[in-house]
């Protein structure tokens, strides 16, 4: 791997601490070394399976080969997103769900926190926006503040079906069309190599459109590692060489079938033993703002990945977790009361960061008032990572599970790190659970139910079966 060197590789090593998941520390509450140890066979099974099918387009793991084989189109991103950036002074993603959480994640993460309001010679690229709901006030309040033929415009979408991605692309070429504007000028496409509504209309313009693949074997929210998210941060001037080859470096890392030497296998394993005990909440709880949406991503991610009805053999298993969001400390003041002495029915993943992108002193003052005088003098790194160790240890006193995701700084390679790792120990844990961690049934009844009611064609009996639903009754609206 030639990123950078050996030993900063190894400084930049994500880590996963799970000793306050373990009966050693959390008593009668946690989990016996022995009863990790009995799952050595199942883990191993599960590691194997995601091993020999790694790469397959018709299993939907093609997600597992962008570290290595995207070389030409890193190249092309590059050198579009340098263009984008001469030319645009806005970008704008048009996406939902796998198409937009990943990119919104990345610029959370990796750019400053108020970066559209610094000014142009600070940003360095455009102003961006992801739209990812069709709220019609969020539209007009995106319209209220870009100015769309100064705007590059990257509808994400695999299908070119989703109906929330494309009422975005009709009312921005609209809008476009009026004042003027080619369209292939101001919008790229990622979508499929050669399918799907994207293609139609980029071949109704001659193929004039600037065009990214969405990879047949990558599903949405597998895809952030792919066009989908790598032009967006190479807009923003991301690193994405450094996240793929964190992708990459976290790959090495997970290369054994062992739950004590494979960190994404040793949090699918946690998860999959805790799960058995009837826990249905995984919180992940950042302990950063640069992190919050990681827990967006992070949700759709397990949510639409394990979320399922049936396994491999048809039986009915009604598999997953409900992933909830939560971000250290805000949520200290909200939400830590709960975790700590509600029900037993949750498993707390902390991501901690040993090195903040900047430090603040806390000054001194208030002497006189011990509540605050104590804080003068230390710093806010310190406060946080302090909270951070605070909470974690008054959980697992309290006998609730918990385990800590080890950040040592965010940047572009260990943010790689941290989603190739929540990928794999997604992969791992739907294998364990033997269902497929690739579709989302549920999802489309929904996307046909919305069809149905706005008349489109094809859908006229479901529509017929959703006006003949029995009457909503008056005495259940209060
Ligand atoms: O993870 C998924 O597959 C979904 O969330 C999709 O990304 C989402 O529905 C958008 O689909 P499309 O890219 O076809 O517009």
């Amino acid at each position: 791997m030639g990123y950078k060197t050996k030993e900063w590789r190894s400084e930049m090593r994500v880590t996963v601490d799970f000793n306050y998941m373990m009966s050693e520390s959390l008593g009668k509450n946690g989990i016996k070394k022995s009863e990790l140890n009995s799952l050595k066979d199942k883990a191993e099974d599960a590691f194997n399976y995601v091993a020999l099918n790694r790469g397959k387009d018709d299993l939907y793991m093609g997600w597992t080969e962008l570290p290595y084989n995207q070389d030409a189109i890193v190249a092309d991103i590059l050198a579009t997103a340098k263009e984008v950036r001469k030319k645009f002074k806005y970008f704008v993603v048009l996406g939902i769900g796998g198409s937009a959480l990943g990119p919104i994640m990345a610029f959370n993460a990796l750019k400053h926190l108020h970066y559209n309001e610094l000014p142009q010679k600070d940003r360095g690229g455009p102003k961006f926006y992801v739209e990812d709901n069709v709220d019609p006030v969020r539209m007009q309040a995106l319209l209220d503040v870009i100015e769309p033929e100064k705007t590059c415009f990257n509808v994400i979408s695999k299908s070119g079906a989703t109906s929330e991605t494309m009422t975005q692309y009709l009312i921005i070429a609209d809008i476009l069309k009026k004042k003027g504007v080619n369209l292939p000028d101001n919008i790229i496409f990622t979508t499929d190599a050669s399918r799907g509504n994207l293609i139609k209309i980029d071949n109704a313009f001659g193929g004039k459109f600037k065009k990214f693949v969405l990879p047949d074997g990558v599903g949405g929210r597998f895809s952030e590692l792919c066009p989908v998210g790598l032009l967006p941060a190479a807009v923003l001037g991301i690193d994405i060489k450094g996240m793929l080859a964190g992708a990459a470096y976290m790959d090495s890392l997970c290369s054994r079938p062992s739950v004590y030497k494979n960190p994404a296998l040793a949090c699918a394993a946690l998860q999959y033993i805790t799960m058995t005990q009837g826990k249905n909440i995984n919180v992940l709880m950042p302990y950063s703002d640069n992190l919050k949406l990681i827990a967006d991503w992070y949700c759709q991610l397990w949510a639409e990945s394990l979320g399922k009805a049936v396994d491999f053999k048809g039986k009915v298993v009604n598999a997953g977790t409900t992933p909830v969001k939560s971000l250290g400390v805000t949520d200290q003041h909200s939400q830590v009361q709960l975790y700590i002495e509600g029900p037993f029915d949750k498993v707390i993943t902390f991501i901690s960061v040993e090195k903040y992108g900047c430090e603040m002193k806390i000054p001194h003052g208030c002497e006189d008032i011990p509540d605050v005088g104590f804080l003068g003098g230390h710093t806010m790194q310190e406060l946080i990572q302090a909270e951070n160790k605070a909470t974690a240890y008054a959980l697992m006193r309290a006998g609730r599970m918990n385990y800590t995701i080890n950040m040592p700084e965010i940047n572009a390679f260990t943010l790689g790190q941290l989603l190739f790792m929540l990928e794999l120990q997604t992969a791992y844990t739907g294998a364990l659970l033997n269902i497929d961690t690739y579709n989302q049934p549920g999802v489309e009844n929904g996307k046909k139910a919305t069809f149905a009611l706005l008349g489109k064609k094809g859908y006229e009996s479901q529509k017929a079966e959703m006006d003949t639903a029995p009457e909503l009754d008056d005495k259940y609206i209060v």
